[in-house]
């Protein structure tokens, strides 16, 4: 029976590159939707840029021209580098389209109707200089809790602590440096807390991967917040209908924007809308998103659905994040990679879709790209396993049989266990674990290529008496590399084509492993795939590195970094002066960094291990992470304050401060001593 399936992945901010990061998840969808065109389903793929918001506004603002035109430059250069990773979108739209904001209004009137709708007033910070509403990340301030400086405004990276903004102390405004004031303004609250019988049954029926389940278990027992969708002009979104200067918060629009783009895309082809989003829609309806997403697409998008009377979704299905070498992607390490850099560097993207494929298994675990098993794998798996056995065996077909594969095959058995392969591999794809199918079609290249190893066609092409046997030899393994075609064209499907232009094939279709290719001319060899040059690699994450400075001083004052002086901006001015006596109350010692390691979960922290010889050893976590290689310090003698209060962090105490030098200019630098200093020292 034939699926109809509208399948999504994220909508990107327009107002970002598309980085390795984002591509884990279009290439994940991507191949499942290439995977079920093959099987013949009627699947169509939705995706958009997500526009709106203050981000948006403030850097088109920045860079001198309209949101629209910010927004339509990035449409093109997200568009150009989906395409650029063979990313098959059957629509690509935008959430600032007509269709949204017709979409976003009738969901929102309809949920008004269905009484989901409050209004309340509350108290948010105000730039008085900017006269706009600050969101979360456009504040900054020290940590209520344990007192960490140039924290967001929702959540401390020194010690986990989650808060409100207003809670932050001495905040500033990252857009003017102003400080932040109360205000009040009403607001639209969209009535979550009334939806929770129905979403306890939705996310339990199946629809979400069983971790995600779980995850909605802990939400529901922590209780479902009533969700603020407006805010105050100015604003880059849609107006509320009936409340002028509020606009739609941006996720409000942003999952409708995946209908609007199927709206559309509907409209130009005469499809029926109703029958994909209307209540009784019999089609699947499938979202691929990362997990950091999860609360909006498991909670709040079905609640909207549901209660404006349209469908719910079938499937959400969630990844995990992307590490390079093991780690948050990094500016200064160069691994922040963009798809357009990736392109620059001449680099395949058919070997990351494979290398992501080969990692992904349908969980919510995040995946490593570690770079030399990236250049190991696609080496061997895909040129050294399954180009090889073209390689090895077309040229024989020209040069001996005209072109012309052998009418049949005489000892089938190979062949047939290719074909049987079938069914297990379509399971493996539907369910997402693409690793798993990777690995069962590199297991049937290592059989076909055991067979051309045992049957030696250059050995017997010397052999005229052996023709036929060449004849055989050669029809089954071009045949395997057929079928092996096949199965690899969810994931490369640029060199499926070119498989199909040499074997002088029809598109190949999964219904396809019925067939062999038997009595019929294929075309001259051409070398379908080159090897990874790890020096091209190597290139590109020397163009990708960037020497980061600490984030810009939004503001003039700076208070004192719990961790290191250095993740903060130079002031400007010098501090007030001190006494000699102030200053000696400060127990600064020379220390061996001893160790040095990441911190699970902690984005710019290092732990080191500080020897202070005699004085024994401290821990400290510096926010250095950004500059330095932890195994780059062991070894370095450093300057500490010794007599800091021990701080109570996240991830354990931290005992003193080392220093470290930044300004205006890129980089962070720990302080050093002249050689001769030994652990313990006092600094005077
Ligand atoms: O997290 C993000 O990048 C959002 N722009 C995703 C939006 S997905 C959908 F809901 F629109
Ligand atoms: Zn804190």
């Amino acid at each position: 029976m034939t699926r109809q399936i509208l399948v999504t992945s994220a909508l990107p901010y327009a107002n970002g590159s598309i980085h390795l990061g984002h591509l884990v998840e279009y290439i994940q969808t991507d191949i499942w939707v290439r995977f079920q065109k093959m099987r013949g389903h009627d699947c169509r793929y939705m995706c958009a840029d997500d526009t709106h918001g203050t981000a948006i506004m403030l850097r088109a603002e920045k860079e001198g021209v309209t949101p629209e035109a910010l927004i339509s430059r990035v449409w093109d250069e997200h568009t150009r580098d989906f395409a650029g990773f063979h990313i098959g979108f059957d629509h690509y739209y935008s959430t600032h389209t007509e269709e949204n904001r017709a979409l976003a209004s009738k969901i929102y009137l309809a949920l008004k109707d269905a009484g989901l709708i409050e209004v309340k007033t509350i108290a948010q910070m105000f730039d008085p200089v900017k006269k706009l509403f600050l969101p979360d990340r456009f504040i900054k301030g020290e940590c209520p809790k344990c007192g960490a400086a140039d924290q967001y405004g929702d959540n401390c990276e020194v010690c986990g602590a989650t808060y409100s903004p207003t809670e932050l102390k001495n905040p500033v405004s990252a857009v003017s440096g102003a400080t932040p004031v109360h205000k009040d303004s009403e607001h639209y609250f969209f009535k979550l807390g009334d939806c929770e019988t129905f979403l306890r049954e939705w996310t339990t029926s199946g629809t979400l991967q069983d971790e995600a389940a779980n995850k909605m278990q802990e939400w529901f027992a922590q209780g479902l917040s009533n969700w603020d969708i407006s805010r105050d002009a100015p604003y880059f979104g849609f107006e509320i209908p009936g409340a002028p200067g509020k606009y739609f918060y941006v996720w409000l629009d942003a999952p409708v924007g995946y209908m609007a783009s199927f709206a559309r895309y509907a409209a130009d082809r005469g499809l029926d809308f109703e029958a994909w989003w209307g209540r009784d829609a019999k089609t699947e309806l499938v979202h691929f998103i990362g997990k950091d997403i999860l609360y909006f697409h498991a909670l709040f998008w079905p609640a909207m659905l549901k209660f404006s009377g349209h469908r719910l979704p079938t499937a959400v299905y969630a990844h995990g994040f992307l590490t390079v070498n093991g780690q948050k992607m990094s500016k200064s390490r160069g691994t922040f990679i963009t798809a357009a850099s990736y392109l620059e560097a001449g680099l395949n993207p058919e070997w990351l879709r494979y290398y992501f494929a080969a990692k992904l298994n349908g969980s919510m675990e995040d995946i490593d790209l570690n770079l030399d098993d990236f250049v190991a794998r696609v080496n061997s798996d895909l040129v050294g396993k399954f180009i090889n056995i073209a390689s090895r065996t077309a040229g024989f077909i020209h040069k001996n049989f005209d072109g012309r594969l052998a009418d049949r095959i005489e000892q089938p058995e190979l062949l047939a266990a290719f074909q049987a392969a079938a069914a297990s591999l379509a399971s493996h794809y539907e369910s997402r674990d693409f690793g798993r199918a990777l690995r069962e079609i590199m297991a049937l290249a290592d059989r076909a290529n055991q067979f051309v190893a045992d049957e030696k066609p250059w050995e017997l092409a010397r052999q005229p008496e052996a023709a036929a046997r060449l004849h055989q030899v050669c029809t089954v393994a071009l045949n395997c590399f057929r079928l092996l075609s096949l199965y690899l064209k969810p994931v490369l499907p640029e060199l499926a084509q070119k498989v199909e232009a040499f074997l002088a094939v029809e598109p190949l279709a999964w219904d396809h492993v019925n067939t062999l290719l038997l009595g019929h001319s294929i075309n001259e060899y051409t070398h379908l795939m080159t090897r990874i040059d790890p020096k091209t690699l190597t290139a590109m994450v020397d163009a990708n590195r960037q020497n980061l400075a600490p984030a810009p001083a939004p503001a003039p004052a700076r208070h004192a970094e719990a961790q290191t002086h250095a993740a903060r901006p130079a002031a400007v001015t010098i501090a007030d002066t001190i006494s000699i006596e102030d200053f000696a109350r400060i127990d600064l010692r020379i220390a061996r960094i001893a160790g040095a390691e990441h911190v699970e979960g902690a984005d710019k922290l290092l732990r080191l291990t500080l020897d202070l010889g005699e004085l024994g050893t401290r821990q400290i976590f510096a926010g250095i992470k950004s500059a330095y290689a932890p195994e780059t310090l062991v070894g370095r003698l450093t300057v500490m304050v010794a007599n800091l209060a021990p701080r109570k962090m996240k991830f354990g105490m931290s005992e003193g401060m080392v220093l470290a030098a930044s300004g205006d200019a890129p980089g962070l630098f720990i302080l050093s001593p002249d050689s001769g200093a030994q652990p313990g020292m006092k600094v005077k």
